[in-house]
């Protein structure tokens, strides 16, 4: 029996007279009872804006997001509370990054280095920036395997290359990047900083942002058994004290004259406007949901699912599956003479959720070859019986199409 299943009341749902095979959690994963009741306690006993009022419920408000933003220091290993910025998303965090550090630290001829496996939303604000700014953004290639090419990396480095900005668990191959090894083939040859987009791994991998010694690091709340809109980035202080303000009002200012304002430090200098105040404290109930559990527990049970799920659809006769074995548990494949969207289609029928697409990775995309695949992906709550479902509406789907 799967110890963690009876905490998401949603598993227990039918999907067209099926019970739900939810094997979309790189999208986004399920929220355990523990999330949802933090956020309905918090609108039933305590709602109230925080940091501006002296009454009770704005100050256990308050408390409550301070408490996450400590939750989250310690989950990731920064050194202090006040490198957890509060965004809405990964997406938000990078464009903070491009809109902020980037537009104070870099200038015309620099270079921002990306990967070919990123997410759009690791590539598109890089494109912004290298328009508003003269940028140069070029990508590191993929090995033959489709690992990240580390040689080419050190060939591309040079003292014009100010960000590294690269993904730690692909959300199409799955492939776990050598972050460790990427910082030291940077730091061997310029001084730039090193971005992570964690966004797949948050909840799958322990991070220790400081071992790691990556200089931003960002992460949404829907992808590690928390609510939608609020996310993380984490920043080294010295870093985020150096950095502008990216969106500005209320809340993230000392003082306002009529032409001239004085801005917080971090992380409230970056915090502009009502926060997600909900999707904090739900975050902060999300972060004790998995050190309840042991992150650790969490990644041995994905790992023995994906290995299984991996050689299972191998077997499958006319499926390719992109990327080499050894992975997280993302898994993006194709069955021969039919359209991802087709093979979703026809598995949703049988109660199983899956991706199909590009997975807002179009350049990784058209370096495979396809414009699509059907992509599953694995969280701590899915089963072997999930798995079997799976492949056998991958069988049924062949059958339609033969
Ligand atoms: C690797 C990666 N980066 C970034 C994102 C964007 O995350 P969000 O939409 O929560 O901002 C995703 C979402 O799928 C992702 O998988």
């Amino acid at each position: 029996m799967n110890p963690y299943r009876k905490d998401f009341p949603i598993l227990a749902t039918n999907v067209n007279g099926h019970p739900l095979a939810y094997l979309d959690n790189g999208a986004t994963t399920q929220r355990p009872q523990a999330v949802i009741n933090a956020e309905v306690s918090f609108y039933k006993t305590y709602n109230a804006n925080i940091h501006r009022g002296l009454h009770a419920l704005s100050q256990k408000a308050t408390e409550a997001c301070d408490a996450t933003r400590i939750k989250v220091q310690k989950y990731i290993h920064a050194r202090s509370p006040e490198e957890i910025v509060f965004t809405y998303g990964t997406t938000h965090g990078i464009n903070l990054i491009a809109y902020t550090w980037a537009e104070a630290n870099m200038k015309a001829g620099d270079e921002v280095l990306i990967s070919l496996m990123e997410h759009h939303a690791n590539i598109v604000p890089w494109q912004q920036l290298a328009k508003r700014k003269k940028i140069k953004l070029s990508y590191i290639t993929l090995t033959k395997k489709l690992t990240l090419d580390y040689a080419a990396l050190a060939r591309m480095i040079s003292k014009r290359t100010k960000l590294v900005s690269v993904v730690h668990v692909s959300n199409v191959l799955g492939i776990e990047n050598d972050i460790a090894k990427i910082i030291s083939i940077v730091h061997k040859k310029s001084r730039a900083k090193v971005l992570v987009d964690a966004a797949q791994s948050i909840a799958h991998i322990p991070i220790d942002v400081q071992k790691m010694d990556c200089d931003f690091l960002v992460f949404s709340g829907h992808k590690m058994y928390g609510p939608t809109g609020i996310g993380v980035l984490y920043g080294k202080q010295e870093l985020l004290e150096t950095m502008p303000p990216f969106l500005t009002g209320g809340d993230m200012i000392i003082s306002v004259e009529k032409f001239a304002t004085v801005f917080q430090k971090p992380p409230a200098r970056f915090e502009a406007g009502t926060p997600n105040i909900a999707g904090i404290i739900g975050l902060g109930a999300a972060v004790d949901w998995i050190q309840n559990k042991g992150l650790r527990n969490l990644r041995k049970a994905e790992a023995a699912l994906t290995r299984y799920a991996y050689e299972k659809l191998l077997k499958v006769p006319g499926l390719t599956i992109y990327g080499p074995r050894k992975r997280h548990g993302v898994i993006s494949f194709n069955l021969d003479g039919i359209h991802a969207h087709d093979v979703a289609e026809i598995v949703n029928r049988f109660g199983v959720a899956i991706r199909s697409g590009n997975h807002c990775a179009m350049p990784l995309h058209r370096r495979l070859g396809i414009v699509a695949s059907a992509r599953a992906s694995i969280a701590c709550y899915n089963t072997k019986q999930e798995v079997d479902t799976l492949v056998r509406a991958l069988k049924e789907a062949q059958k339609i199409f033969k």
